[in-house]
């Protein structure tokens, strides 16, 4: 079975990542940042993790406040360098442990923690910050994939330390319980104490960094009790992103053995790192299994049912281009692309030869066990002037005719195509 073997805790300022790309180990100011790292690059070496699960939060790069969730775990195969402005740093994007990360989120749901779920965005300094500092990597890849967890701690109201520190146990259970056997390392970044907004931009505290990186080791719980306000006075506001240590802490055993712990504040923020391992107890056989059993309970019996298909993550990061490309039709200009050249479309979205094959023929039913979610489809539907009861019909392999004779009111016909709805020849004639 998988299993914690211990957790690397950093700040991720972008500091770190502009130290790494344009200043040298010799430096004065950064040479610092530099030696904070060494000891947990050699740790890596010598520990050869096969996965490395970093909690981060985005800032404003890729989550915005048109939709801003608590907790959102990665679930896709690859994480590419979000561009914060300048353009993205030269580094490889991060490959996924797509599996294991599909696994957790289950396993999460069934504990009660309501996730979100993303795939095919960027992550930002709060990751790769401290990640081109460790994480070992050739010119085009990393060697360790990652399941990034991104927590939302920039628009209040935002989870409490107490509910990241809930949210850390029942990560320990979904990593416990997954099958194959793993070592994944969790990576806790955020912090210290900061403030970058405001006329209290520059507010920092060692004291309370120093307090916090004890407590942190010997007595989380104490840190579980305290407010965000509480945080914000003492380490600053942004800084009281560190309650994201305690996903982290969460996760470990209660015993755990701190190997390295470094503090340096060069400019705005306490850049902090630390390394914990576990020493806790590998888990009890009839935990993991009834861990697992939690996670199958409410799908148990599903696949029996003909003709039916849960849109499952697996299933979305299969389809995932396929989907998008059909979601896309809510855009104006695309659909009109779409209709003037579909081909053209296909290629500029890099579909593959089968997923081009199944829209050129508009196999509805092959598009379902392809993995489209039917509510794209109802939208290309209403784009090429196909109703909704054309496609049921075709999906269960029936004349239109012979399926509207099993509804109440065997000639209704509609389609989601709105303003557009009026035009298509099948709603003249009903
Ligand atoms: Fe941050």
């Amino acid at each position: 079975m998988a299993r914690i073997i211990g957790s690397i805790a950093t700040s991720h300022t972008p500091t770190i990542g502009f130290a790494h790309d344009f200043k040298t180990k010799d430096d004065p100011v950064w040479g610092p940042i530099f030696g904070a790292y060494g000891p947990i690059r050699d740790w890596v070496e010598a520990r050869q993790p096969d996965v490395f699960f970093v909690i981060y939060n985005d800032h404003i790069t890729s989550f915005f406040f048109d939709h801003y969730s608590a907790f959102a775990l990665g679930i896709g195969e690859r994480y590419d360098v979000a561009d914060e402005g300048g353009g993205a740093r030269d580094l490889p994007p991060l490959t996924g442990h797509a599996k294991l990360s599909q696994h957790i989120g289950g396993s999460l749901m069934a504990d009660e923690f309501d996730m979100s779920f993303f795939q095919n965005r960027a992550l930002d300094h709060g990751c790769f910050s401290p990640m081109s500092m460790f994480a070992p990597r050739n010119e085009t890849d990393w060697s360790v994939p990652v399941i990034p967890l991104q927590v939302g701690v920039l628009q209040f109201p935002i989870p409490s330390a107490l509910r990241c520190w809930k949210l850390g146990q029942a990560l320990r259970r979904a990593i416990e319980s997954y099958p194959e056997d793993l070592k994944v390392v969790i990576v806790a970044t955020g912090g210290l104490s900061h403030q970058v907004h405001g006329e209290r931009a520059g507010f920092n505290n060692v004291g309370w960094d120093m307090e916090f990186l004890d407590l942190i080791e010997k007595d989380p719980e104490k840190l579980t009790r305290m407010t965000h306000a509480e945080y914000a006075t003492l380490g600053g506001m942004e800084g009281s992103e560190v309650i994201m240590w305690l996903v982290m802490r969460g996760a470990m055993s209660k015993q755990v053995k701190k190997l390295h712990q470094t503090h340096y504040l060069p400019s705005m923020t306490s850049i902090a790192t630390a390394i914990y391992e576990d020493l806790g107890d590998a888990p009890a056989q009839d935990a993991v299994e009834a861990q697992r059993k939690a996670i199958t309970h409410q799908m148990a019996g599903a696949e029996t049912l003909e003709g039916t298909y849960p849109y499952t993550h697996e299933r979305s990061v299969k389809a995932y281009r396929l989907n998008r490309f059909l979601h896309d039709l809510v855009l104006p200009a695309h659909r009109e692309a779409f209709l003037a050249n579909e081909e053209a479309e296909y290629e500029k979205a890099g579909l593959t030869p089968e997923e081009r094959a199944l829209l050129r023929k508009r196999d509805w039913r092959g598009l379902i066990h392809y993995g489209a979610i039917f509510f794209v489809l109802e939208k290309l539907g209403a784009v090429i002037g196909v109703s909704n009861l054309h496609i049921y019909a075709a999906m269960r392999g029936q004349s239109l005719e012979d399926f509207q004779k099993t509804r109440n009111a065997p000639g209704a016909l509609y389609s989601v195509a709105g303003k557009g709805g009026d035009k298509p020849a099948w709603n003249a004639k009903s």
